[in-house]
């Protein structure tokens, strides 16, 4: 099977993820620092952030090997938390500002198209404890003008702008779940949360369009693919509705078709689920949606009817709609529990092609995380991973079946270039095609994977 010579072949990290906190200022948290300051369980072998994989200063040593495996683009992200010194006057800090860039300049000398997010769950701490973060209007409005600068700044040379990275995440982790930190159970914050930022998607798009930028503005979401227990049994089928309508059409939806569903509202309301909004919202969305969308997909739900009757006196939950299961027989990403289930690849092109009209998308993340992988180092010291290769392989397979059958799927960006910090459990799972060593001074060293990548570059031939 031949991949279409404009499929964009890339691989993806974040901007925490991998810099470390060398040169960072005092009062420059972001809400991911934060979470591992008060959350210790969430360091691994006491390796974490703090270090990370030093991008900060071996960016470009990783552009390097970047060209080497033949990227032709790198997705990465800004850390709105180390962007100012004063998050409310915008005051850039300078030395963060040259060292974005340093990477820029870098990686276009490489050959190498930069893609990048504004926020990858970096919310600056500061503005976390100020003003609630995104339960502000004025936090919405802080955000614009930080997308300002970046467009000032950078948008000469970066075509490919995404405002957020799974924009549903924190709030639902804060809010909705209580499973991180400050543990605050609250829908009505959850949605008004949901709602400021799709807002602020809009008047950045709005933004960007005024200054007559040449490249394009979108977002990146993490798609959850429902699929229900029994396709035959209405109440399954009803519960992966309700869970889709919650996960993926909460956000896309109005970034694509510039509104809300009708029936989503109609589910929050019955549900005395409240945002506030201004008059002039709703015009602003319809106008204002984005260029292109990136979907982060690594493994299915599996959806049933709920099988407890919600609690009327518990707080809102989504969940009061479905329950998710594991369903047996399947193969798992072993460490983090995820069923792997490529055909996702190719079902998901069909939602985009026929019930988006075929908006512009492409995967922004995908890719599997594997524990104590240093266990599968062969004699030359190199990483052999054919678990990753056949997975990657397994998925391009379904998505390129898709392209082929028309879906506008514009590329595939692995899930992770090198090795690096997960918000989750810092280094225990690692995903990279580079192995980071962190035994041995972040030493950088090729797995198998990362062979392999650079061949199906230059041959672009999957096994039919
Ligand atoms: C994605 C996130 O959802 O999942 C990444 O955008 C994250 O930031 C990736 O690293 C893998 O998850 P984890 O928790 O195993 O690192």
């Amino acid at each position: 099977m031949q991949i279409p010579e404009q499929f964009q072949l890339g691989a993806a990290s974040s901007a925490w993820q991998t810099e470390g906190w060398k040169g960072k200022k005092p009062g420059q948290d972001s809400y991911l620092d934060d979470w591992y300051k008060n959350e210790y369980f969430v360091w691994h072998n006491g390796k974490g952030p703090d270090v990370a994989t030093d991008f900060m200063t071996r960016y470009q040593e990783d552009i390097d090997l970047m060209k080497e495996i033949g990227l032709k683009t790198y997705r990465t992200s800004i850390n709105w938390g180390r962007f100012f010194t004063d998050y409310e006057k915008l005051t850039v800090d300078e030395d963060y500002a040259q060292h974005i860039d340093d990477v820029i300049n870098a990686l276009l000398a490489a050959g190498i198209k930069p893609m990048i997010a504004m926020e990858h769950y970096e919310v600056p701490q500061f503005l976390q404890d100020k003003f609630g973060g995104w339960n502000s209007r004025e936090v919405v409005r802080l955000f614009v003008e930080y997308a300002r600068i970046l467009f000032k700044r950078y948008g000469d040379r970066v075509c490919d702008w995404f405002t957020f990275n799974e924009p549903i995440v924190p709030q639902t982790r804060i809010h909705l779940d209580g499973v991180r930190y400050p543990h605050d159970l609250n829908p009505q914050k959850w949605m008004q949360c949901n709602y400021h930022k799709v807002l602020a998607i809009a008047l950045v798009v709005k933004a960007y369009r005024d200054m007559e930028l040449p490249g394009r503005v979108g977002i990146i979401h993490n798609w959850e693919f429902a699929y229900p227990r029994a396709a035959g049994y209405q109440p399954d089928v009803d519960a992966a509705h309700a869970y889709d309508l919650f996960h993926n059409r909460l956000f896309v939806d109005p970034l694509l078709k510039g509104h809300y569903s009708h029936e989503l509202l109609t589910l929050l309301d019955h549900n005395d689920i409240q945002f506030k909004a201004e008059p002039q919202d709703d015009g602003i969305i319809a106008a204002n949606t984005i260029d292109v969308i990136g979907l982060n997909l690594y493994f299915p739900a599996r959806v049933r009817e709920p099988e407890h009757l919600w609690n009327p006196q518990a707080a809102f939950n989504p969940r009061k709609y479905y329950d998710d299961f594991v369903l047996p027989g399947r193969k798992f990403n072993a460490s983090r529990g995820w069923e792997i289930y490529p055909p996702m690849m190719y079902d998901l092109a069909m939602i985009m092609k026929h019930e988006y009209n075929n908006f512009p998308w492409f995967i922004s993340e995908n890719g599997m995380g594997i524990e104590n992988e240093a266990q599968f180092r062969d004699d030359s010291g190199m990483i052999n991973d054919d678990y990753r290769i056949n997975f990657i392989q397994e998925h391009l397979h379904w998505l390129i079946k898709a392209v082929n059958e028309g879906a506008n799927c514009e590329g595939y960006m692995l899930w992770a270039f090198t090795d690096c910090v997960s918000p989750m459990n810092a280094f225990k799972n690692r995903y990279g095609l580079v192995e980071i060593d962190l035994e041995h001074n972040l030493a950088r060293r090729m797995k198998r994977s990362g062979l392999w990548y650079r061949d199906l570059i230059k041959n672009r031939t999957l096994p039919d």
